[in-house]
């Protein structure tokens, strides 16, 4: 690059190296200045606004140009961090739709702005504000549904989770493409999960409390079915492939609602709406969890103080499959999880890679494109737990040990992805391999159990009740060896 011409230094504004042209945009007329009109407005109005707008969840508003400058270094602190706009996935060579994430480029942008002391530019060349959509987005659901009364979610305190159920009395069974949750106080909702419920558990949690809803997780959910979830800024998608998944007749649909206290008072009742196919799939896909969600035999058992602590598991796929989406969930312990796929060639890719998990962000990810997994490919997930005092976010203090539990201060952990068989008449063996390996899991702890001795663990009385021929209350060395030699010759 030659430095002797004058020619030279146009060429270097002209290359986008903005922080020189800002700085020197005083002096010479002819170098572009970075505006809040034409420069910083496009990137705000796409990335940011949608959240920070009036009644959405987000603190304050990024509409104007006065309501970007006032907090312009703070902007440029979080946008550099990658705190904002949130996205937990790291890019890797699979994109996702929806990503939320500014390029290198508009975050020079933004901080050269504001260190060149944000001019607004000309207003005529400011962009529209945004139009929100508003009503429903994907048109008129099948069927719409909202809880009966509201929750009062108070000014102040710590986040709130809770469950609501809104029966549908269905007589039939019915297919799920996609679901649009809509806060009536979105300002203090933060995520909602939604559960299916045919055992009634839910319905007499609720009804045991005076309160719209119901606090614990633990047993109300057991037996539920997943149906998706909802989190600040999310949007309904159609399940792809027109796939759907199936709503049992006389199921209640439970929502799982985190609320996050905004400063005032809000009344929050929830819309839903259902969108239905007619028709059964023509194919159905399957969620690979690993590790598989199996209690509390998981062995998950995190010593306090421990800052990482890790769960791993593997799987070999039988069958050619094609992956849609992929979804990661732990609690407040969790740090950081990937999973990845060994091509049969020994190619290695990440499916996905959360750096730095938060509990508050449980995002489904959906694939751009469908990612192609041929048969004999291994999955692979690891995730690590901080049960440390140096995480944040440890709902101990000091810590705990922690196991396998429902309650948000109990841990969990797995990724899962949803994938369809290339061949859809090979879906029966992939069931059954993922049958397979939840059990080999399972009897893999349980032997680990029944060789360990002592310890007051989750799976004791369990165990007991099977292995202990004298019933004595303690295993001895022979009821051990008994159930190892059952384990292994079943
Ligand atoms: C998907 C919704 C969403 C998008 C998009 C989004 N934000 Fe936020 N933002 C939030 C929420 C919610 C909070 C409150 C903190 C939290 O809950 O994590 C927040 C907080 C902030 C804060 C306050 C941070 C603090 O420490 O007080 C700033 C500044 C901010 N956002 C800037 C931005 C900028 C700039 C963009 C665009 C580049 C952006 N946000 C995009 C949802 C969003």
């Amino acid at each position: 690059m030659s430095w002797g011409s004058g020619k030279g230094l146009a060429g270097l504004a002209g290359a986008g190296l903005t922080a020189m042209a800002a700085s020197t945009a005083v002096v010479g007329g002819s170098v572009p200045m970075t505006t809040f009109s034409e420069h910083v407005a496009p990137i705000v109005f796409k990335n940011c606004s949608s959240c920070h707008r009036p009644g959405e969840a987000a603190p304050f508003s990024f509409l104007t140009y006065d309501d970007v400058r006032k907090r312009g270094r703070l902007i440029v602190s979080v946008i550099e961090d990658r705190f904002m706009p949130p996205w937990h996935a790291e890019t890797g060579p699979l994109e996702f739709l929806g990503e939320r994430r500014l390029s290198e480029e508009e975050i020079q942008t933004i901080s050269t702005w504001v260190e060149s002391g944000m001019a607004l530019g000309d207003p005529k060349a400011m962009p529209p504000v945004p139009d929100f959509p508003v009503g429903w987005q994907l048109g008129e659901p099948d069927l719409i549904v909202r809880m009966d009364e509201a929750f009062e979610v108070p000014a102040e305190g710590p986040d709130i989770y809770r469950h609501f159920v809104l029966p549908l009395d269905l007589p039939e069974d019915k297919w799920v493409t996609a679901i649009e949750f809509r806060p009536g106080a979105r300002s203090v909702v933060h995520h909602c999960l939604f559960f299916t419920d045919t055992t009634g558990r839910a319905r007499k949690a609720d009804a045991a409390t005076p309160l719209p809803g119901f606090t614990r997780m633990g047993s109300a959910l057991r037996g539920s079915g997943r149906l998706g979830g909802w989190a600040v800024g999310g949007n309904p998608r159609l399940l792809p492939e027109g796939l759907a998944q199936r709503l049992p007749k006389g199921a209640d649909l439970v929502l799982q609602t985190h609320f996050h206290p905004s400063g005032k008072v809000e009344k929050e009742q929830s819309t839903v709406g259902l969108y239905f196919t007619e028709k059964a799939p023509k194919q159905s896909f399957a969620g690979v969890q690993l590790p598989p969600s199996f209690g509390a035999l998981s062995g998950l058992d995190i010593p306090a103080g421990e800052a990482n602590h890790a769960l791993t598991d593997s799987f070999v796929l039988p069958v050619d499959v094609k992956a849609f989406a992929v979804s990661a969930h732990a609690h407040y312990l969790g740090k950081d999880m990937v999973m990845t796929a060994t091509w049969p060639d020994g190619e290695t890719r990440e499916l996905l890679s959360i750096p730095e998990w938060d509990f508050s962000w449980q995002e489904q990810y959906t694939y751009k494109e469908m990612v192609s997994l041929p048969k004999g490919t291994r999955l692979n997930v690891t995730i690590h737990y901080d049960n440390s005092e140096e995480n944040p976010n440890n709902p101990s203090d000091p810590p705990v040990r922690v196991r396998w539990g429902r309650e948000s201060t109990d841990e969990m952990g797995s990724m899962t992805l949803r994938v369809i068989a290339e061949n859809p008449s090979e879906m029966p063996i992939l069931r059954k391999a993922l049958k397979d390996h939840s059990r080999d899991v399972v009897r893999g702890r349980i032997s680990d159990r029944i060789s360990s001795k002592g310890g007051r663990d989750l799976g004791r009385r369990w165990l007991l009740q099977r292995l202990d021929r004298d019933g004595d209350g303690e295993l001895s060395d022979e009821e051990r060896a008994a159930g190892l030699r059952r384990l292994g010759g079943r």
